[in-house]
């Protein structure tokens, strides 16, 4: 549709289109430890994105956004104070300092699995935010933008330790530590992971609060736990840093059993590591919060479709298969 008026004295007329996206992520060291001030690693997972496309609306009806996955249509201006599509838009036209929100349609899509620990829903605001800008003639650097979906973060998760919106909106490796400015490292020789959804769906805070209660009631083993995570995190990014992915395979199978000692693996979870490893992978870990989510398995690329097979048959819902650096 050309939106552009049809006036004899309109000479000129470009209408403004944009597409921004972003990836999902997975946690690939140091979960839970990283409330308590350990390191942790996650990295981008390219091969699930969100996007959004933004194209020029009807004159004089201000923004609109559309979840096109799930079929939802929100004019911006009758958005409750509580949509988290809305509350991205708002606050990137309030950071870029924009008092009238564009004539425009952002549509939203998503193939990041929701609820999952991947980082969709950083993803799609990340997206909203930067096609916004771009809408608006700007652009928001990575840790502008960062900074920004940290905010609709901590509205919907409570007290996030900021790495989704940080390796998000970076879309590189981040070595993290809780209240420091994250670190975007390089990798120097990629490798390949299978990402297997148990299908359960396990509540971040939930499995969070548990682990809170079982260290304030006996702090001194959780902190030697958390010692050893962290440890591995930091001997992890070592490994990467230097190429060595035959290092990773055994600390990701440390982290797991840090993990279960933790209590937040589960038979689920070990099951599907114990077939992934039995089919050849170097190393498997849950990602995330645990209990349910995902599991991370670090498999040489040409075994890809006979592992991930062995793990739809131990029980995964789905298997997504990402190149990392
Ligand atoms: O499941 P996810 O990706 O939301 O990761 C939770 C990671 C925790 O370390 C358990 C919590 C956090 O805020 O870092």
């Amino acid at each position: 549709m050309n939106l552009c008026p049809t006036h004899a004295l309109v000479l000129y007329c470009e209408v403004m289109r944009a597409v921004a996206s972003a990836p999902g992520k997975v946690i690939l060291f140091g979960e839970h430890a990283v409330v308590y001030g350990r390191p942790a690693i996650a990295v981008p997972v390219t091969q699930v994105r969100a996007t959004a496309e933004a194209e020029p609306g009807e004159p004089g009806h201000g923004l609109v956004l559309v979840a096109a996955d799930v079929g939802l249509t929100v004019p911006l201006a009758q958005a409750p104070a509580d949509d988290p599509l809305a509350t991205t838009a708002r606050l990137t036209l309030d950071y870029l300092g924009v008092a009238s929100a564009p004539d425009a349609v952002i549509t939203v899509r998503s193939t990041i699995p929701i609820a999952s620990g991947m980082g969709s829903g950083a993803a799609v605001s990340t997206a909203i935010a930067r096609v916004l800008a771009a809408l608006v003639g700007r652009s928001l650097t990575a840790g502008e933008t960062s900074a920004l979906v940290f905010e609709v973060e901590k509205l919907y998760h409570g007290t996030p330790s900021g790495i989704d919106n940080t390796v998000v909106a970076h879309e590189r490796p981040v070595y993290f530590v809780k209240g420091e400015p994250p670190q975007p490292f390089p990798i120097a020789r990629p490798f390949t992971l299978a990402i297997a959804d148990t299908g359960i769906a396990s509540p971040t805070k939930i499995v969070v609060g548990d682990v809170r209660r079982a260290w304030q009631a006996n702090p001194a083993p959780y902190e030697r736990l958390f010692d050893r995570i962290g440890a591995i995190a930091q001997a992890a990014r070592q490994a990467m840093e230097v190429g060595d992915v035959a290092a990773l395979g055994p600390l990701m199978d440390e982290n797991h059993r840090l993990l279960q000692d933790l209590g937040v693996s589960s038979p689920e979870l070990d099951r599907l590591a114990a077939a992934a490893r039995a089919a050849g992978a170097w190393g498997a870990k849950p990602s995330g919060a645990g209990r349910g989510g995902n599991l991370i398995a670090l498999i040489p690329p040409a075994q890809a479709a006979l592992i991930g097979a062995a793990l739809q048959e131990a029980g995964a819902k789905g298997v997504i298969v990402t190149q990392v650096g």
